[in-house]
């Protein structure tokens, strides 16, 4: 079942119910200000970093689902003796409407809906170039007669410090403030400003009100919740001077309208820094300036129509850079627009804020944000470069990591642990990335601090040496990589030992022991391995590339030896020496991760090893919603393995479908010459294919979740915490390098599609470098191997399109 459809020419997703199984959210912003926004117009809004700059408070996990957003009552009072109240996204009253849609497009969401004959029509959207978010709200009237409206805006302000926000409720209930110009129509939230903050936020409306409140309690009313407010209750606003307590900005409108008449408002929420000594207009009143220049910029439609075309405009020309048409509807959609916008997402928010993760928990992850790049490189490289120096100045001297860093600050910290033996080698993929796409060696060059200390800082190639070492030097007994704390898996832990509730399995007991050991680190190692030395080679160090590719043999040598377990790739082996996902396992004999991981770097391809590994896959962990990250699922705790077999079959790490390795194995496939496999594994957790099941899924079917529930869960099929996920870029890796076959090395483009039989001939458009492709693929139900490739007109010799710098076409032809 579907609760909405694809508009691709407009690229958005219809909502056409409120009542979607889950909250549907888009995100609003680009570059440092951010809302998330539900089909219901709930959401939250910070500046920079969701957990230290939060503007709008939100109830996570709260009854009913999606509690707290940013609220227009229309209060209907044209027959007085049935008056009417009701929102443009239904929550928070939940009035049945007339009709409701809701349009979640690339950076801004709209809703048209209806009630007696007034129309609501809201566009929301975060501008290209300002700390603030939009909303355009225009009223019609459909009536035969006069229509008489009162209009109630609603926003809560968040006390800035989320985190403190809901915890010290000893300080925070007394530090609120407000003030309020202009008869109410612009509210200032200034809480802290007294002290050492510099900003505060603001609520205005293009127009003159009639009444306005900032204290929550005087709106709602103490025992209310935004579903029922007193004032819009009354009908009239009671203009509270907030004082302490939860400060909040609403601003009231009256409207008549005549028969066929709209109107339109602007209300603007944003974002404003004052320098120090500019703080005040005058004693204890902030300085107003350049808040009413933002205000200005906003106050007529013709303004606010051209930052939303500025958007669209920037929409259209990132997804220009890589472009495919073809006779899949689906693949097209997916790759031309909502994946792309996803890995866009995962790169600004890494797993920091959604309706999953609260924004207070984790910042930027280590490896996370090293993953992100690989979709989102090709976007807008600049801004990924600048991530790379970011992350690596948080990396220690010895090349380990802390797992997350603040992205208001950039600083690391060990929140949720360090010492993820994985984290360093995801620099290295990172970086080669951007080398590849950008051919940008000056990046290698650059001087970066360790743990953001300048004293100590080296080149960012030496960074990547660290990282490559910290492998090199901390091996195990069977010469694989020791896993330290876990590896890409976080439940893995193998060092842990908890024995007691509410211990974190990311911070306790050692963050490394001398023997567990990790046959996915190892596949990481082989992969990664190579792509420093070919990052040295560029350089000019042809000993150092040498050194990396001898101890990549040895990896790989520890593996076919060790990590060889008769059908498959063993996970691990854990404290006590033993394996870990080996048939010799009671549970938790088969992981997807090493499978995928190992035959993706090449490992046991030529032994014939990689596709009995893929065989196994298919038999053991294969669903009809993807492929499960372990079988059999752990029926018990077990004290040696840590949190992986702390959830209950079928869900996460135990044995749900992990949408994020699953491109992993479709890439192995490939490896193997198998599109008609590899594009199966791809459709199965792919959105766009499983809208029709969007009642089972649960989750926006325009995005992946991290996690889809495997076989052995009650809700097989059911996604959960949808957005931010790894799977969006490694999805795009998968489809647009692999499956479609355009991947950029370091001497230019490498076109070797890998598509199913039945997929048809395809054109793409790639912009890279400085130069755009026009490739023309004639598949010839082939599911593999190049017979011809034409580059303007001449045959080439292999795969690769030789980059010449100032060619700025390449028409290329492609037969399979
Ligand atoms: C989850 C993992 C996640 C980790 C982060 C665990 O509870 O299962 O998916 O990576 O927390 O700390
Ligand atoms: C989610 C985390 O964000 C990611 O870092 C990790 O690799 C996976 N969970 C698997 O545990």
């Amino acid at each position: 079942m579907k609760y909405g459809y694809f508009d691709d020419a407009a690229r958005e997703y219809v909502i056409t119910t409120p009542k979607t199984p889950l909250p549907w959210i888009n995100y609003l912003g680009n570059k440092e200000f951010f809302s998330l926004i539900s089909n219901t117009c709930g959401g939250y809004t910070f500046y920079k970093d969701a957990k230290l700059l939060r503007l709008t408070r939100y109830r996570y996990n709260n009854v009913p689902y999606d509690n707290n957003g940013k609220y227009f009552y229309i209060k209907d009072v044209t027959d007085a003796a049935n008056t009417v109240v009701w929102n443009p996204g239904w929550q928070p009253v939940k009035t049945k409407l007339d009709s409701y849609e809701c349009r979640h497009g690339l950076g801004y969401s709209k809703f048209t809906s209806s009630k007696n004959d007034v129309e609501a029509k809201l566009l929301t959207f975060v501008p290209m170039n300002d700390n603030c978010e939009v909303s355009k709200l225009t009223i019609t009237n459909n009536k035969s007669t006069a229509a008489k409206l009162s209009l109630f805006s609603y926003v809560e302000w968040c006390l800035w410090n989320a985190d403190d926000d809901m915890k010290n409720f000893q300080r925070n209930l007394s530090t609120g403030e407000v003030e309020v110009v202009d008869g109410g129509s612009v509210i200032f939230h200034k809480t802290e400003y007294r002290e050492r903050r510099n900003h505060y936020a603001i609520y205005g409306v293009n127009a003159k009100v009639d009444g306005f409140d900032t204290s929550r309690d005087a709106f709602l009313g103490a025992y209310n919740g935004p579903d029922s407010p007193d004032v819009v209750a009354e009908g009239k606003a009671t203009n509270s001077v907030a004082s302490g307590w939860s400060p909040i900005a609403s601003q009231q409108i009256n409207l008549d309208l005549a028969p066929g008449e709209s109107k339109t408002f602007i209300f603007t929420l944003g974002y404003i820094e004052n320098p120090e000594d500019d703080k005040w207009e005058a004693p204890s009143v902030v300085n107003k300036k350049p808040a009413f220049k933002m205000l200005d910029s906003y106050k007529t439609e013709e303004a606010v129509d051209k930052a939303l075309k500025e958007l669209c405009d920037y929409w259209d020309n990132l997804l220009g850079i890589y472009h495919i048409s073809s006779k899949n509807e689906k693949v097209d959609r997916m790759v031309n627009i909502w994946n792309q916008y996803q890995c866009m997402v995962t790169f600004n928010m890494s797993r920091s804020a959604s309706y999953y993760e609260s924004g207070i928990g984790r910042g930027m992850g280590f490896r996370d944000s090293c993953q992100d790049l690989l979709g989102f490189v090709h976007l807008i490289p600049d801004r990924a470069r600048q991530r790379i120096i970011d992350i690596a100045s948080t990396q220690f001297q010895d090349g380990s990591a802390y797992h997350q860093y603040q992205p208001l600050t950039k600083k690391g910290n060990s929140d949720i642990g360090s010492g993820f033996n994985d984290d360093p080698l995801w620099l290295i993929a990172g970086t080669s990335a951007y080398v590849r796409e950008t051919g940008d060696l000056s990046i290698l060059k650059e001087i970066v601090p360790f743990d953001n200390d300048m004293s100590v800082a080296k080149t960012l190639m030496e960074h990547l040496k660290c990282s490559l070492n910290f492998t090199i030097t901390h091996k195990g007994p069977h010469g694989l990589p020791l896993i330290g704390r876990a590896d890409w898996n976080d439940c893995l832990n193998l060092n842990c030992f908890s024995e007691h509730p509410g211990e974190s399995f990311q911070t306790f007991g050692p963050s490394e022991g001398p023997v567990a050991e990790s046959v996915f680190i190892a596949g990481m190692f082989v992969k990664y391995g190579e792509e420093y030395a070919q990052l040295a080679e560029l350089l000019g160090d042809d000993a150092e590339a040498k050194r990396a590719r001898d101890e990549v043999k040895k990896v790989y040598d520890a593996v076919l030896d060790a990590g060889w377990d008769g059908e498959w790739f063993v996970r691990a082996y854990d404290a006590y020496s033993n394996k870990v996902g080996s048939k010799e396992c009671e549970e938790g004999q088969i992981y997807i991760e090493p499978q995928g991981f190992c035959v993706l770097a090449g490992i046991g391809v030529k032994e014939g090893l990689a596709a009995k590994a893929l065989k196994s896959v298919e038999e053991r962990l294969d669903t009809k919603y993807g492929v499960m990250i372990l079988q059999p699922a752990y029926t018990k705790y077990h004290l040696e393995l840590g949190e992986v077999s702390s959830y209950p079959p079928g869900y996460k790490e135990n044995a749900g479908i992990f949408c994020h390795n699953n491109p992993w194995v479709s890439i192995a496939e490939t490896v193997l010459g198998h599109g008609n496999r590899a594009f199966e594994i791809y459709k199965k957790t792919c959105p766009a294919y499983i809208e029709d099941i969007s009642d089972i899924h649960c989750t926006e079917p325009y995005v992946y979740s991290q996690m889809v529930a495997g076989r052995d869960a009650k809700f097989f099929g059911q996604g959960k915490n949808s957005w931010l996920t790894g799977t969006a870029a490694w999805t795009f890796v998968n489809i647009s390098q692999y499956i479609l076959g355009v991947y950029p090395t370091h001497n230019g483009l490498s076109i070797n599609p890998c598509v199913p039989e039945d997929f048809g001939d395809f054109t793409l458009t790639r912009k890279y470098r400085d130069a755009v492709y026009t490739i023309d693929v004639k598949t010839n139900g082939s599911q593999s191997g190049v017979k011809k490739l034409t580059v303007n007109g001449k045959e080439i010799e292999g795969t690769v399109i030789p980059y010449e710098a100032g060619v700025k076409e390449y028409k290329v032809e492609v037969i399979m």
